[in-house]
């Protein structure tokens, strides 16, 4: 099995000890020299993960993605790492950006103090190939909680949802499914049964859909540490998640729903026996 990689020191790298005077000549053209120490590995070779460094010129307003674009059609075709959209919208370009969990083509280089970009593989996963892990675990976690609206739509009226309800369930909608929430959430390390802030801020947006006519099995099945009660409040999901979905909350909000279902169970089954 591939190990699963834990990130270098989170504290960003220095400032390269370049001359302000050849600094200023290559800004004005719009460009910079970067250096790029990306963590390499191979599943099943018997050299350990190790970092190759590639340096080259970009634009300082072009993406980490764009710069791993770059790298990989113009010095070294065997860099692996996943992309599709650049926009932030596929979710697949997760990765660990100066120690800092982020989508690469989120980060702009600009924004980078320093020269040095250390990137490595979500934290917690497998390694697959360099940049690549292995999301099996996340995606099971993930279809464990049925993450689609269980119900009998039959008329367009029917599946109308108030502006209301929508602004309830739109921070969860907003999920892009990035892995990064699952990659910092200390509890999903310590835990590796815990479902994650994904899958359960998924269960909560389904759950809490006006629509939904899902029985409550699925909550049920969440209802033990490592489900609903083995988040511990840390936020870290909060912290990288780039589409502020906001997980903890769908899981606090999760808590409170199930909890009021327990109550009204459990009232409603003491009236039953005095009725008897
Ligand atoms: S909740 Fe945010 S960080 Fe987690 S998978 Fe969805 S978009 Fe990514
Ligand atoms: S390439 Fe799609 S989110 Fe970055």
């Amino acid at each position: 099995m591939s190990p699963k990689h834990e990130p270098i020191d989170a504290a960003g790298p220095d400032r390269d000890p370049r001359s302000a005077d050849t600094d200023a000549a290559v800004e004005d053209q719009g460009c910079l020299a970067y250096r790029f120490d990306i963590l390499r590995y191979s599943a099943g070779d018997s050299r350990p993960p190790h970092f190759q460094v590639y340096e080259l010129t970009l634009d300082r307003k072009a993406s980490v993605l764009e710069a791993l674009l770059t790298i990989q059609d113009e010095l070294d075709p065997s860099l692996a790492f996943r992309s599709a959209c650049r926009g932030a919208v596929c979710g697949s370009c997760a990765m660990a950006v100066n120690g800092r969990l982020q989508l690469a083509c989120r980060v702009p280089l600009q924004t980078i103090a320093g020269r040095k970009v250390v990137l490595e593989p979500l934290p917690g996963f497998e390694i697959l190939k360099d940049l690549v892990v292995n999301m099996d675990e996340f995606w099971r976690k993930y279809e464990r909680v049925q993450p689609w609206l269980h119900a009998k739509l039959s008329t367009v009226k029917e599946s109308l949802v108030s502006p209301q309800d929508q602004q309830r369930i739109d921070q969860f909608v907003n999920c892009i499914l990035c892995g990064l929430c699952y990659a910092a959430c200390p509890a999903a390390r310590r835990n590796q049964q815990f479902t994650g802030p994904a899958a359960l801020a998924k269960l909560q947006r389904f759950w809490s859909d006006s629509r939904e006519d899902r029985d409550l099995s699925t909550v049920r099945q969440e209802d033990s540490t490592e489900g609903l009660w083995g988040c511990h409040t840390i936020m870290a999901c909060c912290d990288v998640c780039p589409k502020e979905v906001r997980p903890a909350d769908g899981i606090r909000g999760l808590r409170r729903r199930w909890f009021a279902e327990r109550v009204k169970q459990f009232l409603g089954s003491r009236k039953n026996r005095k009725g008897q």
